[in-house]
This record gives C-alpha cells, structure tokens and sequence, in this order.
C-alpha cells in the first residue's frame, strides 16, 4: 500500500514517582524474582493522587508538537485512546485540546484498552485519507493505578501510568503507514473489566466494597488469547504489506509480559535484538505502551529514517491491531 499517513513528531510523559518490585514485595505476597521471571518487569511509575491522565497526555504531545514543528492550533483533530480518563465526561481529550490551545482541531476518545492507541494511529491515516484533514494529534494515555486493586498480587504487580502521542500528516513519499490490521471479540469481555461506575454496577457502597471499581483479570486465559492474537495480527499486517519477518527493522510488541513479546517475535521470525523491550522500566502502560516504546526507540536513535517497523499490541474486550511503519 502506498502510505497515506506518515508520523512527523512523538513524545512521552511518564510521572516522577517509581513504585519498584521491592516496595511491592512490603504490600503483597510476592517477590522480586517472581515478579521478573513472570513478567520482566522490575519498576513501574505511578501517579500522584493530584495528578490526571490529561497531565501525561498534554506533556507527551507538546514533545511531539515541538519535533513535528507545528502549533497546537494547527492541528484539526485529536484522538486520544484512554480507559482511564479524567472524568466520565466530557471527554480527556476535551481538557487536553484546551491545556494545549488546539482550538481548531475536532477532538474526541476511543476505549479499546490496551489496543487503543494503534486503533486511534489506524483511525487517524483514515480521515487523512479522506482529505479532510491533514494533521492529526494521537494520544495514548493512561493511569492504570488508578483501577488497580492494591490488595491483588494477580493484577497489582502489572501496571504502571503514563502517556505517549504522535503527530500524524498526509505523506508525500514511500514514508508512512504501509499495513494496518484491527481485530475485536466482545465474547471474552469477562475476562479482563472494570465495572465499577457505569450502568453494569453504578457507584455505591455496595459497588465499593465489592472492588468493582478496580480492574479484574483472568490472567493465564488473558495470556493464551494475547500470545495467539498478538503473533496472528502481527502476520496479518506482514501480508497486508507484502513483507516477512526478515523486512522488519524494528518490532515494537505491547508491553504487556515479555514472554507473550518473546512468542510474538518468534512466531514472526523477528531475532530478540530488533524487539524493543521497556516494560522492565514501566510494567504494563495499557494504550500509553506502544507510544511511549515508539518514542523511546526514536529519541534514543533505535528507531532511525528509512527503517521498517511493526507494531502490534493486545487488550481488554479482547481487542487486537498491528501497524507497519516505514520511518
Ligand atoms: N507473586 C507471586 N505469586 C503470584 C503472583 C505474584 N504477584 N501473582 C500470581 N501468583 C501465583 C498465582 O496465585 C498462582 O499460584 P497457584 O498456582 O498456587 O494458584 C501462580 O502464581 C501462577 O499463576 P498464573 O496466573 O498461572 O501465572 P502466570 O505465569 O500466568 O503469570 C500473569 C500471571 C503475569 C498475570 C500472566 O498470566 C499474564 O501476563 N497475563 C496476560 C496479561 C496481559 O497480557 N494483559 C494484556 C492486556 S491488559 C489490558 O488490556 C489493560
């Protein structure tokens, strides 16, 4: 496919506070080791209780609107992926449209966990190519600790907060979205939730004291469904573009558990040195994994122009997508 949509800008913002394995072997039972062996994740950065998702989400795109060289009131459209958003309405992407000054864009949020951000990066090479538009802002931000159940050593381990964004354009060259792959099944929903707040089990007493406010998961069934639709997506956007394994410079997986990125890159014969792994420094980020790892990869000259990279990713509904980029 000829690109339509070329990234020109990326940052990320995570918070300050650093919640290691250590600290949480002194709230739970579990250790260090098994923490690591399980997951690969050592420390996670977790959010003050004053802070939001839209702080994140507006540090990531003023670094990504600074390196595309743009004001904020050029942009004409905001897509930001969340699950964990300010309020539960108006939108998060309607305080950051007004923190950045981007007056002029259309802004709106789209939940599909995990999977939101290479959701909303597909959506927004759509409406570029309807004309319409022409520079788009796409965020992925999230603040998981926010629905994390301190008191569960199944889920409280795997998360961390942060936010990532790109800044998305028409392309004029061989640079750009060259595959791009959406996948959803809402008959395993029950497998990974929060029902706390909405109409499934509105906001009481009875609400709070059932924990229904924090995430639940079935992790081993979680793992088995990601493992399989991670590599399956990822294949599907190589023959979508025409490639192989061997064309991929760079994978990018969803930080999830880096043994579900290990099979994802085998299964796709991708070598262990081109998958960028950082979930040893931010645990699982949801919607913020893939672009705070894209941002990484491209800051610290990992990611370089005219490599080929594929991203693919996992989450909650269960949702899946993958993305290939020529940069
Ligand atoms: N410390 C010590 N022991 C633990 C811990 C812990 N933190 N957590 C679980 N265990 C125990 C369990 O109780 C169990 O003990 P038992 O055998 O006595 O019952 C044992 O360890 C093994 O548990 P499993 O769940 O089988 O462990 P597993 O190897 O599957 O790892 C994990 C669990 C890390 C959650 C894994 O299943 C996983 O990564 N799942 C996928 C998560 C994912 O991909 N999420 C993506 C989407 S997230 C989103 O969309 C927001």
């Amino acid at each position: 496919m000829t690109p339509r949509t070329k990234i020109i800008g990326t940052g990320h913002s995570v918070p300050e506070r650093i919640l290691t394995n250590f600290d949480l072997e002194k709230m739970v039972d579990t250790t260090d080791q098994w923490i690591i062996e399980r997951t690969g994740i050592h420390e996670r950065h977790i959010k003050e209780p004053e802070q939001n998702n839209s702080d994140f989400c507006v540090e990531a795109s003023r670094q990504a609107l600074e390196e595309a060289g743009l004001g904020a009131s050029e942009l004409d459209m905001i897509i930001l992926a969340t699950v964990t958003g300010d309020m539960r309405f108006p939108s998060t992407s309607i305080f950051v449209q007004a923190r950045l000054g981007a007056h002029n864009a259309v802004v709106f949020d789209i939940g599909a966990a995990c999977s939101g951000f290479l959701y909303a990066l597909s959506i927004a090479d759509n409406m570029i190519a309807t004309g319409k538009y022409t520079k788009i802002l796409v965020i992925g931000s999230e603040c998981m600790t926010h629905v994390t159940d301190w008191s569960d050593r199944n889920t409280c381990v795997l998360f961390g907060d942060g936010a990532g964004a790109a800044v998305v354009t028409k392309s004029d060259s061989e640079k750009g979205i060259i595959a791009s792959y959406m996948g959803s099944d809402g008959r395993l929903a029950h497998l990974l939730y929060s029902s706390g707040g909405g109409t499934v089990s509105p906001a009481s007493y009875e609400s709070v004291d059932n924990r229904d406010h924090y995430l639940k998961m079935a992790g081993r069934d979680v793992f088995l469904h990601a493992v399989k639709a991670m590599g399956d997506s990822a294949q599907r956007a190589l023959d979508e573009a025409g490639l192989t394994g061997n064309d991929i410079d760079l994978l990018i997986p969803h930080q999830a558990n880096v043994r579900i990125m290990d099979a994802t890159a085998k299964r796709i014969g991708i070598p262990r040195e081109k998958v960028v792994i950082n979930i040893d420094r931010y645990g699982n980020t949801s919607a913020a994994s893939i672009p705070i790892a894209l941002n990484e990869a491209r800051r610290t000259g990992r990611l370089l122009p005219g490599m080929t990279c594929l991203m693919v990713v996992f989450g909650g509904g269960f949702t899946w997508a993958s993305a290939i980029v020529k940069f």
